[in-house]
């Protein structure tokens, strides 16, 4: 994103990229493969568990796991050539190998067989994240992985165990629930989805747990080893368990290792993240950071969002992120969606504000899909009523978000998207029914 809007904006622009295909972690080998399992997995999930109570009887379900994953790489395919021509089109050099900086405008890029020196006036750092893992645990790229393999088990395990409650271990875990392995989720926290609504997050872990994921909670995972061909996970102060696979899904660290920082004098976070100011900018002339290389959540939309604020920031001297409206989405079934305060933010801020909570079973589309379980929450400030927070648990609830962010970008308040008239029937209207909560006037509960 960052390449082509500095394209756009006239700028003579080289991309360093080591991976064969362009597009990054999410595009390859995270948000965009995942989806097409999650999709996937759903499909086979509701042929089983759903068509029955449409009327649709289906014969022998049989699952070809083979051509789910060939349908993933095919999508990941297509679009990493997308990107690929959309370079082309913006005339942007792209060179295969791995960058380091070397001084000030200077970029050394290591080829399969050269050593070639790059100059440049800016230079933008955007090298994302790699899976964390904890003491105790190695990741063998078989047995106990990371989300990379996890997309792509040739076999589903029998009993897959999570270490991790957040996203990843969310999503893939029930990739793998609704392809008929066992799973169980070893969460060291008391709760799942650190950092999301509570009430929101307890409401979804009881969903998951009907679909048959198991979560153990508690659990500070401390090894994970194979031994005698099964792995053995263990956590302290509990029974070991065993399994056929470990994903790993504690969190993700940034790639900021042997990017020749030190030749500018740049000095990491102590988590490894590089210090920027408002404009993005490094404490070394003309270098930039952006995405999972700089603290903030580690989304691609929030990278993006950052790699056009800072190009437009370089050509134009304006740039600005509002990181109120970036949402979190997990794409499990139901979508759990957030963007802006959690309740419990705006407890901690002591701000005076107003809730209402409207649940999806008072929704006619919502019906008529089958999907009633979850609710949608709006936070708004009990004096000025604008929005301020808006977290959903429901279907699409990663599109409905969108709507709520548009709301808080523009300042809006709950009454405004009360008296903003939604198509019916549609899931959009749940949410215009949250905001006439607010002031005690929601119709259909
Ligand atoms: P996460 O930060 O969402 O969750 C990690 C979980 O692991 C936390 O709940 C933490 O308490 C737990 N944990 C840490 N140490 C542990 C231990 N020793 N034993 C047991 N549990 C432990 O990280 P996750 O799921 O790995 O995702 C990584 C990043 O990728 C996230 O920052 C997320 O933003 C991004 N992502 C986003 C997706 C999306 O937008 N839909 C999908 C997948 C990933």
């Amino acid at each position: 994103m960052a390449a082509i809007r500095a394209a756009q904006l006239g700028l003579n622009v080289a991309c360093v990229e080591e991976a064969s295909a362009l597009g990054g972690t999410c595009l390859r080998i995270g948000c965009i493969p995942s989806k097409a399992m999650l999709e996937s997995s759903e499909r086979f999930w509701e042929a089983r568990e759903k068509f029955a109570s449409h009327g649709i009887q289906v014969g022998e379900l049989k699952l070809d796991l083979a051509t789910m994953l060939r349908r993933k790489d095919q999508v990941v395919t297509t679009l990493t050539r997308g990107v690929e021509a959309l370079f082309k089109k913006n005339k942007i050099t792209r060179y295969t190998g791995r960058g380091r900086i070397d001084g000030i405008g200077r970029v050394l890029v290591e080829t399969a067989d050269q050593l070639l020196e790059l100059q440049a006036k800016n230079i933008i750092i955007a090298t994302g994240s790699q899976s964390a893992t904890v003491p105790g645990v190695s990741l063998d790229g078989d047995r106990i992985g990371s989300s990379t393999e996890a997309l792509a088990y040739s076999e589903v395990p029998r009993h897959l165990v999570v270490i991790g409650g957040g996203y990843i271990g969310l999503e893939l875990g029930s990739v793998w629930r609704r392809l008929g392995a066992k799973v169980t989720i070893l969460e060291y926290l008391d709760r799942i989805l650190f950092g999301m609504d509570t009430e929101i997050a307890a409401e979804a872990k009881k969903i998951l747990e009907k679909q048959g994921l198991e979560f153990q909670l508690g659990r500070k995972v401390t090894s994970a080893r194979v031994k005698d061909g099964q792995c053995v996970v263990e956590s302290e102060g509990h029974e070991p368990v065993i399994c056929d696979r470990v994903l790993m899904a504690v969190g993700r660290i940034p790639n900021t290792d042997k990017l020749g920082l030190e030749s500018v004098g740049i000095e990491l976070h102590k988590k490894g993240f590089i210090p920027i100011n408002e404009h993005f900018a490094t404490s070394a002339e003309g270098i930039y950071a952006i995405g999972d290389v700089v603290a903030g959540p580690m989304l691609a939309h929030k990278a993006e969002e950052e790699g056009v604020a800072c190009v437009e920031y370089i050509v134009t001297g304006r740039g600005h992120v509002n990181y109120d409206t970036i949402a979190g989405v997990v794409y499990t079934q139901p979508e759990i969606a957030s963007v802006g305060k959690t309740e419990e933010e705006l407890k901690e801020l002591g701000t005076d504000y107003r809730r209402s909570v409207f649940p999806f079973r008072g929704n006619g589309r919502a019906r008529t899909l089958g999907q009633v379980d979850g609710s949608i929450k709006i936070l708004a400030d009990g004096k000025t009523d604008r929005i301020l927070g808006v977290h959903i648990l429901g279907p699409h609830a990663g599109d409905l978000i969108n709507e709520a962010a548009a709301a808080i970008a523009f300042g809006a308040s709950s009454e405004d998207l009360a008296r903003t008239c939604h198509v019916h029937p549609t899931l959009g209207e749940a949410l215009r029914e949250a905001a006439l909560g607010i002031g005690g006037r929601a119709i259909h509960i």
